[in-house]
């Protein structure tokens, strides 16, 4: 939300949308970043407007603070069990619906939620969306122990793919690492295009010290992306 607390124009009109996907009595997972944030507030008014009894596992302890706020019904995923619908945005959209995620250093609970999901629908704004994926760093949440050696396995693993020479940057929050909800760290990797996001993905989740990568790759059910004048894109 901007300083004056009025939703982005886009995030509002893409999260009204997936909430119009909505029905009384859903099971669904609720995405992580401030797209997603526009969506539970959404989410909540219309559970409130409609007396919609709706179960909701949250994708981190942020989004399950704001939900829990406004009166929505948040439980642990596996008390819930499967989920119909889960709603998150993303920092990349690729024509096939492969996503990046994890600016939010949320994407491990993210990526397990929307897999627990008949259905993931992404919402975003027009920013989002882009002919190949890459631009914007790929997260990869990492174990704390053996950081290092980590690191050294994932620049192998970059150069194997013709990537070498890309930064691998730890996550910082001001000068202490980012650490995630699962007490791991996290590293970015500032690629500039990923030729092969599926071999990237294969590579990546073979190494030892990698919890999850933010590369979601055949996840997405649909991509809803907002403009400014309030209209909706769906992809
Ligand atoms: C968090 C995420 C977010 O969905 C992604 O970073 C988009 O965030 P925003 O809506 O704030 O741009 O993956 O881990």
């Amino acid at each position: 939300m901007s300083l004056s607390s009025q939703p982005d124009p886009a995030k509002l009109a893409a999260a009204r949308a997936a909430v119009a996907l909505v029905e009384d009595g859903m099971k669904l997972g609720l995405g992580t970043g401030s797209t997603a944030s526009v969506m539970v507030r959404e989410l909540a008014a219309r559970a409130a407007a409609d007396g919609l009894k709706l179960r909701c596992a949250a994708t981190s302890q942020a989004t399950a603070e704001l939900a829990e706020s406004l009166g929505l019904n948040v439980e642990p995923l596996d008390q819930i069990g499967w989920l119909d619908l889960t709603i998150d945005g993303a920092d990349e959209v690729d024509p096939d619906l492969h996503l990046i995620k994890g600016g939010g250093g949320a994407h491990l609970r993210e990526k397990i939620v929307a897999a627990a999901s008949d259905r993931m629908v992404v919402i975003a704004d027009p920013g989002k969306v882009v002919d190949r994926l890459g631009a914007f760093p790929l997260p990869v949440e990492v174990l704390q122990f053996g950081f290092e050696t980590t690191r050294t396995l994932i620049r192998r693993a970059l150069q194997a793919q013709d990537l070498g020479g890309h930064d691998v940057m730890q996550r910082l929050k001001g000068s202490d690492p980012w650490v995630t909800d699962e007490g791991n760290v996290i590293l970015d990797l500032h690629l500039e295009a990923i030729p092969d996001a599926v071999a990237l993905a294969r590579a990546l989740s073979a190494i030892p010290g990698v919890v999850e990568h933010g590369l979601f790759l055949g996840m997405c059910d649909l991509a809803i992306i907002g403009k400014s004048d309030g209209t909706v894109v769906e992809l």
